[in-house]
């Protein structure tokens, strides 16, 4: 008897520790996390130098100040396990503990990549069977985040025999590295990455996801970012404070698209409640790159405090036109031209519930437009987007 009351007690505070932590770590994604990964721009060439001097940039451009505050190692770093299974960087990474400490003191955090399958994606050691220990030498490192890549793990489900099966087997490898995650008791945000399989929207945030790729990988083409922008459309109802839809990060000055272009991914990104994750070398980046990444007026679209993610309101053709609810009764309207050439493009405002005159603001121009009536045209560069915030003018 006495047994049986000792093992309902430590069964309940080992609960309530886990739902505890739980919430903290909900919490710290609170909002779309921000910060910068090295994966779109330095793929498997990323180093301990790499990392230092991206933490450097991003303070000295003004970017922590502007909201950005992870600073993620993608793949890449590992090394290989000792013979008693614990991890250890590859020499890129001399002392990973050194490089938090450094990262911490520059006021940012840092995260960290790994797959539930045995390799990663780029061949490197997994976490497959040392979830537990992985997850407790990234806190005692002092790892912030954690990026999970389904990667092999697609090898094993493959075997699984029926989808179903696949399934269940890829909802418990989150869900065992999110609770080996949780019982180190360090708050660690929990990035999926599984590229949207099995509707991931559905069921990431029961497995502790605190966001998950929606996706397949992002490019540094406009096609691509914007088949994976406006492909999220219908996906809104599925994110809010401390669970997001990931559709990847950001490409925004790696070079492959124009100005225009990048104000579209950027807009897209920040009226879908993406995380704003920049992808690009920040030791080098242009006026203008640091200006798209750092427009305060957009950054505050993606961080709005209500954490309702918009969504499109209509298309016609190349034409679409997206709305997202905001603090204060607010609005951001969207009118996205994905054509090559210029389009007028005529809101009508009463689509989106405002029933009177409204006030507007220009987010990229950062120019109040003033009180408008029902209706508001302008002519949108190829490719490119108009990005309104909206109220009733009464
Ligand atoms: C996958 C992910 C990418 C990146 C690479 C690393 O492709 O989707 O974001 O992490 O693996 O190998």
């Amino acid at each position: 008897m006495m047994q049986k009351t000792l093992i309902t007690i430590l069964l309940l505070t080992c609960s309530c520790a886990y739902a505890a932590q739980a919430s903290a770590n909900a919490a710290l994604a609170n909002k779309p996390p921000m910060g910068w990964n090295s994966w779109n721009h330095f793929s498997t060439k990323v180093t301990d130098e790499v990392i230092r001097k991206q933490a450097d940039a991003m303070v000295s451009s003004g970017m922590r100040d502007a909201g950005y505050e992870y600073i993620n190692i993608d793949d890449a770093w590992e090394g290989t396990r000792d013979a008693q299974g614990f991890i250890h960087s590859n020499s890129k990474f001399p002392n990973m503990k050194a490089l938090a400490d450094y990262v911490h003191s520059k006021g940012l955090k840092l995260g960290i990549y790994s797959s539930p399958g045995p390799k990663t994606c780029a061949g490197y050691e997994g976490s497959y069977q040392h979830e537990s220990q992985d997850a407790q030498t990234f806190a005692d490192w002092g790892i912030d985040y954690i990026k999970y890549d389904l990667c092999t793990f697609r090898e094993i489900m493959k075997k699984a025999g029926t989808p179903q099966k696949a399934h269940e087997l890829m909802v418990n490898a989150y869900t065992v590295m999110h609770n080996a995650l949780l019982v180190t008791g360090r708050p660690i945000v929990f990035s999926m990455c599984q590229y949207g399989f099995d509707a991931v929207w559905r069921w990431g945030a029961t497995t502790g996801g605190n966001l998950w790729r929606t996706t397949a990988d992002v490019k540094d083409n406009y096609e691509r970012m914007a088949s994976i922008g406006f492909s999220q459309a219908g996906l809104s109802p599925f994110a809010g404070p401390g669970h997001w839809n990931d559709p990847d990060m950001l490409e925004i000055g790696n070079g492959g698209m124009t100005t225009d272009e990048y104000r579209t991914h950027m807009t897209l990104w920040a009226m879908l409640s993406a995380p704003l994750i920049a992808g690009n070398d920040l030791t080098t980046m242009s006026q203008e790159t640091l200006d798209i990444l750092t427009n305060k007026e957009i950054i505050a679209i993606d961080q709005d405090a209500l954490g309702i993610q918009g969504d499109r309101v209509s298309a016609e053709g190349p034409i679409e036109i997206w709305s997202k609810p905001l603090n204060n009764r607010a609005k951001a309207v969207a009118l996205f031209n994905r054509n090559e050439y210029p389009l007028e493009i005529t809101v009508d405002f009463k689509t989106m519930g405002f029933n009177g005159k409204v006030k507007a603001r220009d987010l990229w121009l950062h120019k109040d437009l003033g009180i408008l009536e029902r209706k508001y045209t302008a002519t949108v560069t190829g490719h490119g987007v108009v990005l309104l915030r909206v109220t009733a003018s009464n």
